[in-house]
Order: C-alpha cells, then structure tokens, then sequence
C-alpha cells in the first residue's frame, strides 16, 4: 500500500502530483473541510501532512497518529507547535530562500505606494478628480538617499536591504538577533539597537519571524521613537504589532504612514480601524503570491515529505533533533 499523505490548503497541483507517482494524496482546501469525517478519515491514516497556514498543534496531532512530517508550505512556521511536533518525533518543514525575491518585491512595492501614496492616487484619478496640476496636499516623500531601518535581516531582509542599496541608494540601518558583518560590507548596512533604529530611519521595514521575543515588538512606545515623518512596512506577521497602538500612532501623526501585508486576523474584517485611516496601505499577505513561487515553495514542500518518507533528513528541517542521529 502506498503512504499516504494529506495536502491542505495552499499547496500547489503540480507538487500534488508530483507526490502522486508515489504516494496517495488528498486534497482539503476549505476550513469546513476540516470537520468532515472524509478529512479526518485522512488524516487518521497519513503519514505527512503539507499544509499552509493552517494552526497544527496537539489537537489535529491527536487525530493523526501516523504522520511522520509536518510539512509547511511558508518560511514562517508560527502556525506549527514544534515542541509538540518535536515531543512526537515528527519532523516538521518549511520553505525558505524559493521566495526571497518575490516577497522582497512586494514589501519594497508596499514601501513605494506609501510613500508615493500610489493607491490613493490611482483612486483620485479613476474618480475623476484629477483636473490640473496634483496640489502638494496630495505629495508624496522621497525614497532615493533615505534611511531604511531593517528590522529582522534574515534571508529577505537581506534582498530588500540590496534592492534599496543598490536600486534606491538608501542607507540601510538593520536590527537582528546576531550582526551580519558580510552584508554590513555589501550593502554599507550600520547595526543599531532596535531604538536607534526607529528614531533614525525614514522607512521602518518589520521583517522579523513571529517568535515569543518578537510579539508585540512594536508597540505605542516603539512608535513614539520613530519620525513623525517615517513610514511604517509590516512584512512580517500581524502580531509582531499592536495594532490599537499602531493606530492611535497614525491617528496622532506619531508617523506618517502605515504599509501592511500582515494582520493579527487573516483575511482582516473590512471595518477594522486600520482600514478607515489615511496613509495605510495594505495588501493580503501576499508576498510570496506569484505563480511561479508559489509552485516553487509547493515543490520543496512536497522534497521534504519524500525526503522524510524514504527515511532521510529533508532539506529545510525545522525540528533538528529529530535527525540527530
Ligand atoms: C511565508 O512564507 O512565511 C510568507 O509569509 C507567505 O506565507
């Protein structure tokens, strides 16, 4: 009999079917989906589970006694409790580096439509209230020769950190766990404490992985000690911010703008008070959305079930213990 293995979610058809010529896949794409006996029927008899953004802790575990990885279709693994995975040998995976570019591509694209205010605008000119020269109520600020305040330098940090050295002639300000000497020297990036940080940057861009150090990390505080002038990027996941604070900052002109790809709720309630404020742009977490990456991440998904299910250490484990021998 072949293993058999559950996809939820994001997971892309040619990484299914790939994973067909060898194993037995089910497909669940909806939330209701996950109440059915049909997908508990499955899960009860897998031995992988790839999925994307759905939570997988104790209770799905309970329910699948078989599975040998947890594969995550995302580089952000905030949805998978490791330490249960760990404690029932389970090996759990991502997908770093396939979407460096792409998601660096869309918050650089987010930083520029902030500042630029290219949203509104588009709207100002479908609406038709485009009727002479654009008043400067309605200018945009600079990115070229600002200061961009990187915080989180891992492995998308660092391709935003080159498209705004090289392509914008920005000076980049970063902020991480360890210092990162080679791209100090690539990109003439300066280490900061995370207060510096904000109050010496144009552009704070949130790049950190959600983790219990980095929830909340910014806060009424840390928007206090930015410019009143700076723009705000969140890239990274809804609750590395407060939101309520990140709304009373652009309320009281604490900053000038908010760029979000991220929420604390996902997809975020239309009357949510971000939504009704001036100066926020947001999209739906889409950073890696392209076609291409999204089949890139679903393929090093599906490498890592395979490499798991023959028995060998997958390329992107999380959970290294489980492999130490
Ligand atoms: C990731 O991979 O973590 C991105 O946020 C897309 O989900």
């Amino acid at each position: 009999m072949r293993p058999k293995i559950v996809a939820y979610g994001r997971v892309r058809e040619k990484a299914r079917n790939k994973l067909s010529e060898k194993y037995e896949v089910s497909h669940f794409n909806n939330e209701e989906d996950l109440s059915n006996e049909a997908f508990k029927q499955a899960i009860s008899e897998a031995s992988a589970f790839i999925v994307g953004e759905l939570e997988v802790g104790k209770d799905l575990l309970d329910h699948a006694p078989h599975l040998k990885v947890v594969s995550n279709v995302s580089v952000g693994y905030d949805n998978l409790d490791i330490e249960e995975l760990t404690k029932r040998g389970i090996a759990a995976t991502n997908t770093p580096d396939v979407l460096n570019d792409t998601t660096a591509d869309a918050i650089f694209g987010l930083l520029l439509a902030a500042a630029r205010r290219i949203p509104e605008l588009d709207q100002y000119v479908k609406q038709g209230e485009w009727k002479g020269l654009l008043p400067e109520t309605r200018f945009g600020v600079d990115v070229h020769h600002k200061t961009l305040g990187i915080i989180g330098m891992g492995r998308i940090g660092e391709v935003i950190a080159k498209r705004a050295h090289f392509g914008f002639d920005m000076n980049i300000l970063y902020h991480n766990r360890s210092r990162k000497p080679g791209l100090e020297e690539k990109f003439a990036a300066e280490y900061r404490s995370l207060d510096q940080l904000l109050e010496a940057s144009d552009y704070v861009c949130l790049m950190t992985p959600l983790t219990p150090e980095t929830r909340y990390l910014m806060g009424a505080e840390q928007f206090k000690r930015m410019k009143k002038s700076a723009v705000f990027v969140n890239g990274s996941r809804g609750h590395t911010v407060d939101e309520t604070a990140l709304v009373e900052a652009l309320e009281n002109g604490e900053i000038r703008a908010a760029a979000l790809d991220v929420f604390q709720e996902e997809p975020v309630s239309s009357n949510h008070p971000l939504l009704k404020l001036e100066h926020v742009v947001t999209t739906p977490h889409l950073g890696s959305a392209t076609a291409e990456t999204e089949d890139r991440m679903s393929l090093l998904a599906a490498e890592n079930v395979d490499a798991v299910l023959e028995g060998q250490r997958p390329p992107n484990l999380i959970n290294k213990q489980i492999f130490s021998s």
